[in-house]
């Protein structure tokens, strides 16, 4: 029970972060004006929004696994009958969840901090580029998570 809740928790922590992420970062980046102050907003966001994402997704993770031991250990024989296919299909997407967002917190986001502690300047096409990512990978994560809560919901 004490996983089941867990569960819930980090997954309202995830959807949060990623909703927070959109309207608190991306959205009010385009607002400045400067080139430095954008880098310096993003890269303190990021700071703060990258660890949020992977700990909660790592928890999302954990006590799903877990609810999956009481569930067959509660249902036995008839495991694979009853829960195979949707279950199938959720961990699927939950795969595809994981995948995407730790490309969007390690491949892109820590890689644009540790790009900004750099001795050159990040030039405004990269932060372009970066912001662009970030957008496109907020709001398919976020599709494909309510997806994910979807079919869950089902099973
Ligand atoms: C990554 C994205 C994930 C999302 C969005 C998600 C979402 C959810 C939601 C909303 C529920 C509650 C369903 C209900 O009350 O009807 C749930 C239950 C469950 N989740 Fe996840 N989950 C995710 C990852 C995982 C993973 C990785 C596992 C397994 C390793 C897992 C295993 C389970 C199990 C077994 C249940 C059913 C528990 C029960 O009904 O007793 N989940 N999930």
């Amino acid at each position: 029970m004490l996983s089941f809740w867990l569960h819930l928790l980090a997954l309202t922590v995830y959807l949060g972060s990623l909703v927070v992420f959109w309207f608190f970062t991306l959205f009010p980046l385009s607002r400045l004006e400067a080139h430095e102050t954008q880098v310096k907003f993003l890269v303190g966001r990021l700071r703060i929004y990258n660890p949020v994402q992977i700990g909660a997704l790592g928890v999302l993770i954990i006590t799903g696994a877990f609810q999956l031991t009481d569930l067959k250990e509660a249902h036995r024989a008839l495991f694979t009958k009853e829960f195979g296919e949707s279950l199938s299909l959720k961990l699927l997407l939950a795969f595809f969840v994981i995948l995407f967002s730790t490309y969007q917190a390690m491949g892109v986001g820590h890689r644009f901090v540790r790009r900004s502690e750099a001795p050159d300047p990040v030039s405004p096409e990269e932060l372009r580029s970066v912001t662009k990512r970030l957008q496109y990978l907020t709001v398919f994560i976020l599709a494909l998570t309510l997806v994910t809560v979807w079919v869950s919901i089902r099973i």
